[in-house]
Formats: C-alpha cells, structure tokens, sequence
C-alpha cells in the first residue's frame, strides 16, 4: 500500500471519545487503529456509521461493549503484533462475557472466516468495503451468532458518508479520495485486501474539505494507495462513464481542493511513480498551499528488480520524475520507500538502491525489510531467499544512509525561515510548539504569542535527522480570499 504513513507509535491503538448528537443507546465501542492512514481514516468512518446508530464513542477499554480493531496485512510482523492484542481482547472477554469483539480491516479480508476458528473469541470479521453491515453484523451478535462480511465492491467509496475526527489535533485531517488498487506489485497484499481501484466523487471529496476548513481544520491530506490515477467518471480502462458528465484526474481534483480557502493546506499521498505527471507537479507549483512534498515510493534502484517488483518503470524513469519535480518545482521536498532483500536481490542490485539514494538523497523514507504474504505475486512466483540476516544488514545500511542525508538537508534550513502550521504542544515541554513546515518536517519552537491553527514563520536554529527547532518571528494573519 503506498500510502505508507504508518501512523507514528503514539497514535497506533488510539482511540477517541466521540459525542453523538444522535439519540444515544447507552451502548460504548472502543475502536483502535493499525496501519497506513488509510486505515485511520476508514475508522472515522466507522465511528461515523456506529454513531448514527447510536454508539458513542470510548477511549477506555473498560467501559466498552464493542471492541472494533481495524487491521493491518502490510507485513507479517503487523500481523504478530496485532495477534498479541487480540489475546489482550481474548482475556478480557473470558472477565466480560458480553463483550464483542470485531476484527475489521486487511486481516478480516485475508483470514476470513479463519480468524474466527484461529481467534476464537472473536465475533465479528468485517472486510475493508463492509462497514455500512456492521450494525446489521453487530444484530446477529446479539442473537448469538458469529457475524461475517468480507465481501469486496467495485463501487464502495463511503462517499456520503460524514467521518466523526478521531484525531486529537483538530488540525490536520485525512480525506480518501481513492479505495484499493490495481497496479498487483508482486511483493504487495493490498490488491487482495482491499480489492478493485475506485475513485471518489470530486464534489463529495470537496464537500468534506469545506466541512474540515469550517470546523477548525488547516489541512487535509488527501488519501488513495496511487493517488496519480484519480479518474472519477473514467473506468480504470480509461472509457468515459457518463458522456453527460465531466471528467476529473488528479491535478483537477487538487485544484478544486486548493480552491477551498488559501489557508486550507493540501497534501496528498501516495504517488506513484509510473503515473506521476507533470501536470501535478505544475498544479503544486502554481498553488501556495498545496504543500511542495511528494512521497515517491520507489522501492529499489535496480531495474531488473523493478521489474521482478512488478513495479511497471524502470531506475531511468524514476530519475526522470525526480528531474521533472526538480526542474519544475525546486524546492519540492521527496521522500520514498525501500524494501531491502526482495526475492533474488543481489549485493550489485542493493548497491543501486544505495547509488539511487545518493543521487536523489531523499529528505525522508520509509525502509522496511521484505516480508512474504501469502497469495501475492511474488510468493507464487519467486523464492523468499535472501537471508534474514542479509536483509537486516541491508536495511541498516539503508537506514544509516538516508539518516545522513535527512540531517544534511535539515542542517541545510539552519538559517532558513519557514512556514509552520501549529498542530498542538511538543511531546517533550507544554512550553512549546510542534507542527509541520511546508515541506512535511517536524519543527519545535517556544510558544510565544501564537495559537493551535496558526501559520507561523519560523527561523530555524538547530536540527537532529528528524526534527527541526526554532523560534517565531511572525505570527501570519489570516490570507484575505
Ligand atoms: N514487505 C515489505 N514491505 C512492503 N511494503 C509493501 N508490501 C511489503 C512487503 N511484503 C512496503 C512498500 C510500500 C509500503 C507501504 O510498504 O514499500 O510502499
Ligand atoms: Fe502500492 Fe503497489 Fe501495493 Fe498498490 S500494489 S498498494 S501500488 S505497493
């Protein structure tokens, strides 16, 4: 899945009071999150669908008679780790009879109707296209039974439906503007988990920014595993839908967000490499806030292992979009992905990620080892045969590499005054600030005179590799539309 924030550790597991302003039934759901942002949004769409049918919301387990815990497949280890917490559930049950549990998300669609054999003491299994039945799932709990719908759609977008914000910032929101994918890289579960590529409406999507902008929020993130092929009334083979209505891609539907206020910031993630164009870069050039970074995953520099990844360009082509970005956009920041000790990967094939790195020396990335899953392309056809030994020792030079690189562009904006959308007080001192500069680093200050939600300038003093700290110089007014 491309979108590749993994929520950072804080906010996996979280969960949120919510009030309802729908007749309550005195019943409580605590619902915790793994996984990309993706994940995290489909939850306040959960929570949403819960609520109309009177469900508030809890943040303690223990006053809870639903546990929902959406789920994550990416790698094996997300899975091991959320097995552990479902034990957790498993023995609170044992204490609490009349606790149901769900397991929604990726895992639901991967294990099925296994998790309920495997885990037991769940009750519900709810697939990533589902969440509209789980009241009805909910139903058939309280007769008794055990509840499934894994059913995948071709059309299921929860266009209409208003997400309740489970974030506790009130600043920066994500908005899905695509669900599932259909490009089948061959190390990816994605494909299996959340199914067929299916775009969102523009006014829906616009909608939920205005809605966002009016109560509080500075910035959405808009939200797709490959954003670039956005197309609403086109098929995925490119037909029109409906002659009688027009067609929107990806520059277009930014421009109409950008459009929502001047100090709505807009971010998107992910791109994808084979379909970036030029036309986004162009539309991001031409609008202040549309935040000049891009998350360009390219998984390894190699071309023949492009190729085994199924990727669909090749090492010179990702270089071309970096020129592209670079030429139009110069001070666009980057980040990427990399996988270390894919099937076959050579030590020559490993020293080209690392050569790729260096020519383009990402201010950030996101590196993992492989992980095999059952039922991708590479697992039906490849051997997982580099050594887990090798595949960490990869991994650090990967890490230890773009760790020099991200504190080099860092020390690059000592000096440097730059723009701060202020998301809440650091995790280290209530005395001070943290939010994100235009281009997506996080930047620490005092707090000064200014507020939650402000855009501030900040002159930049001193940095590690992954944050910056500084002190305000101006508290900026809002932008006259
Ligand atoms: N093993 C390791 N990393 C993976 N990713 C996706 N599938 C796997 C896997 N099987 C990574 C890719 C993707 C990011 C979200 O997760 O780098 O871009
Ligand atoms: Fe991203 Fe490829 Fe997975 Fe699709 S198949 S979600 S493009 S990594």
């Amino acid at each position: 899945m491309e979108i590749n924030k993994e929520i950072d550790e804080s906010q996996q597991g979280s969960a949120t009071v919510v009030k309802s302003d729908k007749p309550l039934n005195g019943k409580k759901l605590y619902l915790e999150s793994y996984g990309c942002a993706m994940n995290f949004a489909d939850s306040e769409v959960i929570a949403s669908i819960m609520n109309s049918e009177g469900y508030a919301t809890t943040s303690d387990v223990h006053e809870a008679d639903i546990v929902l815990i959406n789920t994550c497949s990416i790698r094996e280890n997300a899975e091991d780790r959320i097995r552990k917490r479902l034990s957790d559930f498993k023995n609170r049950k044992k204490r609490q009879p009349g606790l149901i549990v769900g397991v929604l998300g990726c895992m639901a669609e991967r294990l099925k109707q296994n998790l309920l054999e495997e885990e037991k003491l769940v009750d519900i299994v709810a697939g990533p296209d589902s969440y509209r039945d789980l009241p009805n799932l909910v139903n058939e709990v309280g007769g008794g039974q055990k509840a499934v719908n894994v059913l995948l759609s071709r059309d299921e977008t929860y266009a209409d439906i208003s997400p309740v914000r489970l974030d506790k910032n009130g600043i920066s929101g994500f908005v899905s503007i695509t669900r599932g994918c259909d490009n089948m890289c061959s190390f990816c579960v994605v494909p299996f988990t959340r199914g067929r590529e299916r775009s969102r409406s523009p006014e829906t999507i616009v909608r939920e920014c205005h809605e966002l902008f009016n109560a509080g929020y500075r910035e959405v993130t808009l939200l797709g595993q490959n954003v670039d092929s956005y197309r609403w009334n086109m098929t995925s083979k490119g037909e029109v839908k409906d002659e009688t209505q027009s067609t929107t891609n990806f520059a277009q539907l930014m421009e109409l967000v950008a459009a929502v206020s001047p100090d709505l910031r807009v971010r998107f993630s992910t791109s994808h490499p084979k379909d970036m164009t030029d036309e986004v870069i162009e539309v991001m050039a031409k609008h202040d806030n549309i935040c000049p970074y891009i998350h360009l995953p390219v998984q390894s520099g190699n071309t023949e292992m492009l190729q085994r990844m199924n990727r669909g360009y090749s090492r010179e082509w990702y270089l071309n979009r970096i020129e592209a970005i670079r030429r139009i956009m110069p001070d666009c920041a980057i980040s990427t992905d990399i996988i270390t000790g894919f099937c076959n990967e050579t030590d020559e094939e490993h020293q080209d990620t690392l050569s790729l790195m260096r020519e383009v020396q990402f201010d950030f990335a996101y590196m993992y080892k492989y992980s095999e899953r059952p039922k991708t392309l590479a697992e039906r056809r490849f051997e997982d045969n580099v050594p887990e030994e090798v595949k960490g020792d990869r991994l650090t030079e990967v890490i230890d590499l773009q760790l020099s690189h991200a504190l080099a562009a860092n020390q690059r904006q000592i000096g440097k005054t730059h723009t701060v959308l202020v998301e809440g007080p650091s995790k280290r001192s209530e005395d001070f600030f943290s939010g994100r500069n235009e281009y997506n680093t996080k930047t620490v200050f005092p707090k000064g005179e200014a507020k939650k939600g402000d855009y501030v300038k900040v002159k930049i003093n001193e940095c590690t590799s992954a944050t910056l700290m500084g002190e305000i110089v101006e508290i900026l007014p809002p932008a006259k539309k």
